[in-house]
């Protein structure tokens, strides 16, 4: 079992030297809470998105892909109550000039609140005086042609669900859906965050993946007759369905169960659009935070955007011969945040040598199979004697089926070791026996158990390791 983490420089160390994440333009100093994906970051973080595109879209026989655009009108998010209530209390300090979320600072967030004699909150970092809290808007604003004026003003979005809303009519009618149906897409979101943080937890610039599903008000499944049971469920229970659902995806993808826990919204946290939510929360090494949210919205958002743009948004109920709007229910994760999991949760550094001969100090990135970023590594045992030729044809099949590597340099033992460190589940050695008996040696990362497997064999072995 792995040990806790208690903080999270282990994974960020790991990240930054196996090439997982970099800060972003670092030759520059880097950009605040901005990370790139490098090449093993950018096959994991897409892996975890394909999973949840085929989990989520494509299992799912009512739900559709969108994928809308990330420069918004600001008409959309005036509408959507984003420009008026997006916004975070900041409090900043008049000597040192760090920014504070007032609401984190009174929940202790940056430990003991501190006072002047005459009541003023005083700053963690320095002890100089704060401001008073002011609403600071969290959307990064951009201008749409050649003029840097009010009227050309648009938003980078802050949430991909917008895009949903704005093309529910769309959508709905090329693709002759009936309710209840959902649209879901992943891409990026960007939030000026105050106090981003957390490596790639919380940062301001981040990828979501959504699903706004349209279902029938309570009012309106009152007046159906018994149909199918599946479109017999009100709001509340797709809220429940999307929230065991998402609870189980994360589990079914190795993260432990004790980890993760269901966390209600108090009715004062709840976000501007939302009657209900509930965050699936992480034990991170920082405490339990939100991983993913499950929200219920209501018609708030395509009530909001039919009063402003004066467009009919109203669903036509065949079966009522009846106009309404419908009720939504929207999943939302974010896949920087997922990532992080996985990477936390997978992580084991091994304290003690073991009798299977890890050594203390080594580290096992035990990912899912699916997730993993490399699948298998082909590894010669010397660079010479032909094993280099059998170990590069056996890389160029399977390299048309999955992302593997081919590694000569060092002892087997040390490119074992940086395997089990990016995570990857098999490592295929050719050795001298390769040449008479045209087998290899396949090494499993988590059970460490080696098996003799005929290379003709191989393609169809992996086959049945990997979802595809
Ligand atoms: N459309 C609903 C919405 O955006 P949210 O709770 O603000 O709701 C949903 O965000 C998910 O997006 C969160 O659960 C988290 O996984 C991710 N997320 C939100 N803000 C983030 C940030 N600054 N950095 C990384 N991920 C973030």
């Amino acid at each position: 079992m792995a040990p806790t983490l208690d903080n999270l420089d282990p994974i960020v160390s790991l990240a930054k030297r196996r090439g997982f994440v970099f800060p972003s333009a670092e030759i520059y100093g880097g950009t605040g809470a901005i990370w790139d994906y490098g090449p093993l970051g950018a096959e994991m973080k897409r892996n975890i998105k394909d999973l949840w595109w085929r989990r989520f879209i494509h299992a799912e026989p009512s739900i559709v892909a969108l994928d809308s655009a990330i420069i918004t009108r600001r008409e959309v998010l005036q509408a959507s109550g984003h420009e008026s209530g997006f916004t975070d209390p900041l409090v900043e300090c008049k000597d040192c000039h760090n920014r504070f979320r007032h609401d984190h600072l009174l929940e202790g967030q940056y430990g003991d609140i501190q006072k002047n004699k005459g009541g003023q909150l005083l700053c963690p970092n320095c002890g100089g005086v704060l401001t008073e809290p002011r609403q600071f808007n969290l959307m990064f604003k951009t201008f749409v042609g050649p003029v840097d004026d009010e009227s050309a003003l648009a938003y980078l979005r802050p949430e991909t669900a917008q895009g949903i809303f704005t093309n529910f009519k769309n959508v709905a009618d090329t693709q002759r859906l009936k309710l209840p149906f959902g649209i879901a897409q992943i891409g990026k979101a960007f939030r000026n965050e105050v106090t981003p943080g957390n490596f790639v937890f919380r940062t301001r610039e981040f990828e979501q993946c959504e699903i706004e599903w349209f279902c029938e008000p309570e009012n309106i499944l009152a007046k159906k007759a018994p149909a199918s049971k599946e479109h017999q469920r009100s709001a509340s229970e797709w809220y429940d369905y999307f929230i065991q659902e998402s609870l189980a995806w994360f589990v079914s993808l190795g993260v432990k169960k004790d980890n993760l826990r269901l966390r209600e919204h108090d009715k004062n946290e709840l976000a501007h659009y939302a009657k209900g939510a509930t965050d699936i929360e992480y034990l991170y090494p920082f405490g339990w935070s939100e991983l993913q949210g499950v929200a219920l919205r209501g018609s708030f958002d395509l009530q909001q955007h039919q009063d402003h743009s004066k467009k009919d948004l109203t669903y036509f109920d065949e079966a009522l011969n009846e106009r309404y709007l419908p009720e939504v229910v929207e999943p939302s994760v974010g896949v920087d945040r997922a990532f992080l999991t996985f990477l936390i949760d997978a992580y084991e550094e091994i304290h003690e040598d073991e009798p299977n001969g890890r050594k203390k100090g080594e580290k096992v990135l035990r990912l899912h199979k699916d997730i993993a970023p490399v699948k298998v590594a082909i590894l010669p045992l010397i660079k010479k004697d032909q094993l280099p030729e059998i170990a590069g044809d056996i890389y160029r099949v399977l390299l048309k089926r999955w992302l593997v590597q081919y590694d000569e340099s060092g002892s087997v033992g040390r490119r074992y070791r940086r395997q089990d460190e990016i995570g990857t589940p098999y490592c295929v050695t050719v050795d001298f026996d390769s040449i008479e008996d045209q087998s290899v040696t396949v090494r499993d990362r988590d059970t460490l158990k080696q098996e003799r497997i005929k290379i003709n064999d191989l393609e169809e072995y992996f086959s049945s390791k990997f979802s595809r």
